[in-house]
């Protein structure tokens, strides 16, 4: 089967998923989507109601925050990358998700990552950072680093909500964290 094959049936999949008690609250699965391959993954937190509604990622406030980010800093459109959350169904109100339902949807992640195959995968917020750094430490500590593993680099940064809320001091640190994962794309950083 071909990459693409591969992830129209982890797609499928993730969209009979039951695997946790988010999917009796979804309206869609929100998988992910972008180009595969693709040199660069962004992996967020999971749907909020407007991804929900579309069963597309980052389509409400936070995700023009995050086009325009990407279209000023790297280049390009979000369609030359791929944009995936840990979890792919909104967990009720907004909440953190749980670290079962985290748990649970972690193997969909992981086959995304191997199907996308990304150099640079740059986590937006907490969630998304010490899940797949495996770190405690408050994001504040993991940003301004770069870290490397099984033959990845990873990039912490603010989620893009934070950013909203924190005003022009947080979007600037995100350009930075992003300059850092475009260097580290271009193999230069
Ligand atoms: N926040 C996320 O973490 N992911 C989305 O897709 C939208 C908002």
């Amino acid at each position: 089967m071909s990459r693409t094959e591969d992830l129209a049936e982890l797609i499928a999949a993730i969209g009979a998923c039951q695997r946790c008690g988010l999917a009796a609250g979804r309206k869609h699965t929100v998988p992910g989507e972008g180009a595969v391959p693709a040199k660069l993954m962004f992996i967020g937190e999971g749907p909020g109601a407007r991804e929900d509604e579309l069963g597309r990622p980052f389509v409400g406030r936070s995700g023009a925050l995050l086009d325009r980010l990407i279209e000023e800093e790297f280049g390009f459109g979000r369609e030359n990358c791929y944009i995936a959350n840990v979890v792919k169904c909104r967990p009720p109100g907004n909440r953190d998700p749980l670290d079962d339902e985290v748990d649970e949807c972690s193997g969909y992640l992981a086959r995304q990552l191997e199907l996308v195959d990304p150099v640079v995968v740059v986590m937006l917020g907490r969630i998304a950072a010490s899940r797949l750094l495996q770190r405690r430490e408050p994001l504040k500590e993991l940003r301004g680093q770069r870290f490397e593993l099984g033959g990845r680099r990873y990039i912490p940064t603010y989620h893009p909500a934070a950013a909203l809320r924190g005003g022009a001091s947080v979007v600037t640190e995100m350009r930075v964290d992003f300059a850092r994962a475009r260097l580290a794309m271009l193999g230069a950083g």
